[in-house]
């Protein structure tokens, strides 16, 4: 189900995805976390593993990202499990941090599935996804990372509303970053 990932090769997972269009995105989420404890989720290669505190977990699907992960830094802690399956374990995290990846599942229904459950593991998420405009903006054509569908245009609160749980939102720069808690 999730192939575009766990078939990355070694070559691939090493240079995987490094994009500056983040930065403004990503320095907000980590200012937001500080030293709390973090499960970033869909930490890809580690790449992002150093803006958060000394707390920080990072959690993919891709064995070959993991191992990446754990060479670039050998002191962090990296998991390698899809994310409902980890879930299933008895965790709970100060924050969760999710960025660019929902947007990228297989479905609207496993990205409302792992929203849910991100939420029922730690007291703050922060969940980001590229607001493309989708009339402008196609990228089925590719192969590969990205090479799908990309559907975050329908991305509607509605479609991620559930009881007791206050969503806030932020523009930054393309992204649309969510403070999701509980209330
Ligand atoms: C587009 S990348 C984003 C990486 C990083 N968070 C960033 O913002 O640059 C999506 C990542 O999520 C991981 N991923 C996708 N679905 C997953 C799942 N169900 N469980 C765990 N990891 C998943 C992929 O392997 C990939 O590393």
């Amino acid at each position: 189900m999730f192939e575009e990932y766990t078939s990355l090769t070694e070559q691939e997972a090493k240079t995987f995805v490094v994009n500056q269009k983040d930065e403004p995105v990503k320095a907000v989420m980590a200012e937001r976390v500080g030293d709390a404890t973090v499960l970033d989720v869909g930490c890809a290669n580690g790449y992002d593993a150093d803006r958060y505190g000394n707390n920080y977990t990072g959690l993919d699907i891709s064995e070959e990202l993991i191992k990446h992960a754990k060479l670039r830094h050998p002191d962090k802690t990296f998991i390698c499990k899809e994310v409902r399956e980890y879930f299933k374990e008895d965790v709970h995290y100060d924050y969760i941090v999710c960025k660019s990846v929902l947007e990228h599942t297989p479905s609207l229904e496993i990205a409302q599935e792992i929203y849910k459950l991100m939420i029922e593991h730690c007291d703050v998420l922060l969940v980001a996804w590229a607001m493309i405009p989708h009339n402008t903006y196609k990228m089925a054509q590719t192969t590969g990372h990205f090479g799908k569908t990309i559907w975050q245009n329908w991305f509607k609160e509605s479609a991620f509303a559930l009881p007791n749980v206050s969503i806030s939102k932020k523009k930054v720069n393309q992204y649309s970053l969510w403070t999701v808690t509980k209330v």
